[in-house]
């Protein structure tokens, strides 16, 4: 039987991208990478790995809603029927939520519901906390407020500096990413 087929969206350097489609085991082939910056490192990765790249520029349509229909219209093409966010700048608009309804899954750097938004790793730095954290859940409407999934907490060190912790954070995202994928695709029946 051939694997369901499965979209990342990112906007940036593509470490949790590149994690998942590193993961040997992983239950679902990767279809397809979206991204909406010329630049962003995740593009040389899909390119390294052959993995097709929807590249696309928000200033070239008149509203979200015409390039989010244009994103579903190639992700229906190829028939994908999940999406991974990956460091995807962007809030997910009505038009994708109700083309993929439960089926549209995040990555956040922090212990939601604690520091939503941008820069959570800075966030939760600045504020002088003991604790962080990674979150997988379910998109909706808000930012970074669906249903919880996963989640795994980070400690902050006192010689912790942003960097250091930036780079622990993401060694717990690149494991428990791919993992949580895994375990959604085998529940899931479609
Ligand atoms: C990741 O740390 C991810 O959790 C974060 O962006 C980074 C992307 O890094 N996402 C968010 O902040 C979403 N609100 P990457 O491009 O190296 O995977």
């Amino acid at each position: 039987m051939s694997k369901l087929k499965a979209a990342v969206f990112a906007s940036g350097a593509g470490s949790n991208f590149q994690a998942i489609i590193e993961k040997r085991d992983l239950a679902c082939e990767i279809a397809l990478l979206i991204c909406d910056k010329q630049n962003a490192g995740v593009i040389e990765i899909a390119k390294k790995h052959q993995i097709p790249t929807f590249i696309f520029s928000a200033k070239e349509f008149a509203s979200k809603q015409a390039f989010e229909e244009k994103i579903v219209s190639e992700l229906r093409k190829i028939e994908v029927s999940w999406i991974f966010l990956a460091g995807y700048m962007r809030i997910v608009g009505s038009t994708l939520l109700q083309a993929f309804p439960g089926k549209i899954v995040n990555i956040h750097p922090s212990f939601l519901p604690n520091f939503p938004g941008k820069d959570a790793i800075e966030q939760a730095y600045q504020a002088g906390v003991n604790t962080t954290g990674v979150t997988v859940h379910y998109i909706d409407e808000g930012i970074d407020t669906g249903p919880i999934i996963a989640q795994e907490s980070v400690a902050i060190y006192s010689e912790d500096t942003e960097e250091t912790l930036k780079k622990r954070i993401q060694e717990v995202e690149h494991e428990l990413y791919p993992n949580v994928i895994n375990q959604l695709l085998q529940q899931s029946e479609g």
